[in-house]
């Protein structure tokens, strides 16, 4: 009998305990991809776990240490931020978010970061020759142009090699 007696004592203070804590905690949860093609605009989304205020969000890309891209938010709950890549970028860079940075708001105060790879392969080239089969001597007319992965053109460099079946180049021209 006296067993039960203290079991039921440790129970409540255990209860009470628990409803003392707030019972809606803040949080944050950023979800962005770990691949970002470069010239391409990707999004960010932003949600915030029981919020009260809306929170400006800001988001660098920061390559070599040099911010290349920014964008910014306002989030209650969820929203998307975007963020344009620059063209000619590949490799490691940051990404970082800051909740209410400036700390001018009420919104949620946070700041993390992580790190992602930037890659070029955002962009496909198409190539068109005039005909499909060449006789010695024939001039062969090409046409080469880039897109963007929703299919905008591309304004960059390519390097472009022409080579016979016996794949040796045979001229090489950087346009
Ligand atoms: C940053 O995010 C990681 C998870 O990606 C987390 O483990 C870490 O605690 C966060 N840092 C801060 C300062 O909140």
């Amino acid at each position: 009998m006296a067993r039960s007696c203290c079991a039921w004592g440790v129970l409540l203070s255990l209860c009470s305990l628990l409803a003392a804590q707030p019972r809606e905690r803040q949080g944050y949860l950023i979800a962005a991809p770990s691949v970002f093609r470069s010239g391409v605009e990707e999004a960010i989304s932003v949600t915030i776990f029981n919020a009260v205020k809306e929170t400006t969000v800001q988001i660098q890309l920061v390559v070599k240490g040099e911010t290349v891209s920014r964008g910014h938010g306002t989030v209650l709950d969820k929203g998307t931020i975007k963020l344009k890549v620059p063209p000619g970028l590949r490799g490691q860079a940051h990404l970082k978010v800051w909740g209410n940075r400036h700390l001018a708001g009420d919104g949620y105060i946070f700041h993390n970061y992580t790190t992602v790879t930037i890659d070029s392969k955002g962009s496909s080239v198409f190539i068109q020759t005039d005909k499909p089969v060449y006789k010695p001597k024939q001039k062969v007319l090409i046409n080469l142009y880039m897109v963007t992965s929703d299919l905008r053109p591309v304004n960059d460099r390519i390097e472009a090699y022409v080579v016979v079946s016996t794949c040796l180049p045979v001229t090489q021209r950087v346009p």
